[in-house]
């Protein structure tokens, strides 16, 4: 099914990074290296081999001008020279191709891999972590930041390794034949190594902050994108534009500072060493013209030197480079460090058949904020920082710490059913009725009480077998850019028929609909194909949870954009699928909770009143006070209706659920 490069590669291609990396950056980098650590030392091997074959050249350079041009040796050993240099040539190109075809093989398969862990990483990670993480943010770890750790193994990773190589290669080479012009050629070089040193600092927070932005630019633009409708529908082009412009030029002033420092390193070092390679080479020229060295010893050093000085030289800009690359290595690890949700482990057997039975007993939930990509610590040293030097604490962090400040959203939550029934959550927005549902799934731990499943306590259940178990659909259903037929058939798990999709679909009063699209269940929706009305994507997810057949259904909201008449249709669909399964239906029409086995009416995250309709119909409460005007709602509704129809009676007014419109826009709830 899945298509890979190279089957040797594949093999490598599984590694839990979480667990291999080790806090130390350039540790954590060799760590990331696993499985391809033959072919780094296979390619750094080809480096020092190649940077080895270009030094025997100058010596072969010299033989012929101090051997066989002075006359000492005979002319008859030319043909060997020439075969030497070919020779060498052809070597260093052989090592040149072995490195790059190494290098490439290995950076490309360990990018592969982590691109891999972290998009599979990512869809594992809690909701609290999605709450707080932002898209575009995320975006860019996987693409920008990932791609920079790439050109770090390919290119800076074995660089350092030839830059090793020709500098102790060449510089041994000298040494051998005369140890006072070697040392001369590199006495500047801890003036080179200090200044990279010290730009290497100041280029990794450069970095840092060019990243940051970066990703702020493509949040930016990928918030605009998902919201589009938003934006025009508010005319706010404008203000969209001036925003992203702003990201933008901050974008470009930290990307012009980052590249100023660099063009700031070039002429200083280029300067150092412009004068180092004067110096040796004139002090060469007197010691040739003395008579200490042969012209050919000269020739041949002053080869030499320039592969001291090449490497000194890129010294830094390397120095700079492996810096971005660690920065990018760091912000690639805070994606990977927080923890995954856990969705095996638990007491009960995977394989237990579920119920349906459930209580909730005294449960109180606060969303908790996570960690996420290190914000919080950015803070805190920035915090830390400050507080050293006197100053007072920067006033965002602490809006930021109190805006993470847990809140209780649901208290002391009561209630059980028995397996089969049909449970009704009623409430204003906001009211908690979602956030019931999320504990159900266990998307959310509860922090205290008791959620029991057939009398086990929830959290004992490991989530893959709960949420097999359960079948939700949301209020803001998300279909992806696929077909119809796709969308439906997600949420199996399985192989699926044409004929189940089609029962589905009709269950969810969706399949005429679909019949009247050109592609039917062809048809793809969302970005790139038709888009569906909110009542029809509904739909579509209710038929996708019906597939899947789960003991538990869940409904948030799930009618809350369709016509009446097309909710009775659903209703009546469900009360066939409803039986033998318990289901959650967060509703705001009083018609579609009537039915219920226990109804909950929430307000602020308190149950208020609980109990079937024709109990809570009884007593003076919200419950009723909703009934009342609903239903005065619906008969005034009628009654204009009717007045309509004895004018000139059109029956197919009714029929089609006109009013439904004018009903729902007074609704007092959500
Ligand atoms: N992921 C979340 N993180 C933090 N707070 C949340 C989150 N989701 C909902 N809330 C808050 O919890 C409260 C209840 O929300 P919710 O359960 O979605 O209400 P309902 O579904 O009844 O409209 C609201 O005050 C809301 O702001
Ligand atoms: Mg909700």
């Amino acid at each position: 099914m899945s298509q890979t490069l190279d089957p040797k590669i594949e093999q490598k291609l599984t590694l839990d990074l979480k667990t291999t990396l080790a806090s130390n950056r350039l540790v954590g980098l060799w760590q990331m290296l696993k499985g391809f650590r033959w072919l780094f030392v296979g390619a750094l091997l080809a480096v020092a081999l190649g940077a080895l074959a270009r030094t025997y050249y100058y010596q072969v350079l010299r033989y012929v001008v101090d051997e066989l041009l002075s006359g000492e040796q005979s002319l008859a050993n030319l043909p060997w020279v020439a075969l030497a240099f070919v020779g060498l040539a052809a070597l260093e190109g052989l090592f040149a191709y072995l490195r790059g075809d190494w290098s490439a093989k290995l950076s490309e398969g360990v990018t592969l891999r982590l691109r891999n862990y972290l998009y599979d990483h990512l869809q594992r990670l809690p909701f609290a972590f999605h709450d707080y993480a932002k898209t575009g943010e995320l975006i860019q770890r996987v693409t920008s930041d990932v791609d920079a750790l790439r050109r770090f193994y390919a290119d800076q990773a074995l660089g350092i390794g030839r830059i090793v190589a020709l500098f102790v290669i060449n510089f041994t080479m000298m040494a051998l034949m005369n140890a006072r012009l070697a040392w001369m050629s590199i006495i500047t070089m801890p003036i080179i190594v200090a200044m990279s040193y010290w730009f290497f600092g100041r280029v990794s927070k450069a970095y840092d902050h060019y990243q940051d932005q970066e990703a702020k630019l493509s949040t930016t633009l990928q918030e605009n994108l998902t919201g589009v409708r938003v934006v025009r529908a508010f005319a706010r082009q404008a203000y969209e534009m001036d925003k992203f412009n702003r990201e933008n030029w901050e974008k470009y002033h930290r990307g012009k500072k980052l590249l100023v420092m660099h063009s700031l390193y070039w002429p200083i070092s280029d300067i150092i060493c412009a004068a180092q390679t004067i110096a040796v080479m004139a002090t060469g020229a007197l010691m040739a013209i003395r008579g200490e060295i042969t012209v050919g010893t000269y020739m041949a050093m002053m080869g030499m030197l320039v592969w001291i000085i090449w490497p000194m030289r890129n010294l830094g800009r390397l120095i700079v480079q492996v810096s971005t690359g660690l920065v990018s290595y760091q912000r690639v690890v805070d994606v990977i460090m927080p923890d995954r949700e856990d969705i095996v482990s638990g007491s009960v057997a995977l394989d237990t058949q579920i119920q349906g039975g459930m209580t909730f007993e005294n449960v109180n939930f606060a969303y908790e904020p996570m960690e996420v990509l290190k914000e919080h610590e950015k803070v805190d040293k920035k915090k830390n920082r400050k507080a050293r030097k006197g100053q007072p604490e920067p006033e965002a962090s602490e809006k930021k710490a109190e805006a993470l400040k847990p809140v209780e959203v649901l208290h002391d939550i009561s209630f059980t059913c028995a397996p089969g029934q049909v449970v009704a959550l009623l409430g204003s927005t906001g009211s908690g009725k979602t956030s019931i549902i999320n504990l159900l799934l266990r998307f959310y731990e509860y922090q205290s009480g008791h959620i029991t499943l057939d009398g086990v306590e929830l959290t004992e259940y490991p989530k893959s077998l709960l949420r097999r178990n359960v079948g939700i659909v949301e209020q803001e259903p998300f279909l992806f850019s696929r077909s119809i037929r796709e969308n439906i058939a997600y949420g199996a798990g399985r192989e699926v028929t044409q004929a189940e999709i089609e029962q589905a679909a009709q269950a969810a009063a969706i399949h005429d609909i679909i019949l009247t699209f050109p592609q039917g269940y062809d048809t793809i929706v969302g970005e790139k194909g038709m888009t569906l009305s909110g009542g029809q994507r509904q739909r579509v997810a209710i038929a996708r949870a019906l597939l899947k057949d789960p003991r538990i259904l869940v409904l948030d909201d799930a009618t809350s954009s369709v016509d009446t008449e097309t909710e009775e249709q659903i209703q009546q669909a469900l009360s066939v699928l409803i039986p033998g399964r318990t289901t959650f239906v967060v509703a705001h029409r009083i018609q579609t909770v009537m039915g219920a086995d226990l109804i909950l009416v929430l307000d602020k995250g308190h149950v208020i009143q609980a109990g079937t309709h024709a109990d809570l119909v009884r007593q003076p409460g919200l419950y009723r006070d909703i009934y009342d005007i609903q239903s005065r709602i619906e008969e005034e509704i009628v009654e204009e209706v009717a007045d309509v129809a004895e004018e000139e009676p059109v029956e197919a007014f009714v029929e089609e659920g006109e009013y439904a419109p004018v009903y729902a826009s007074v609704m007092p709830l959500n």
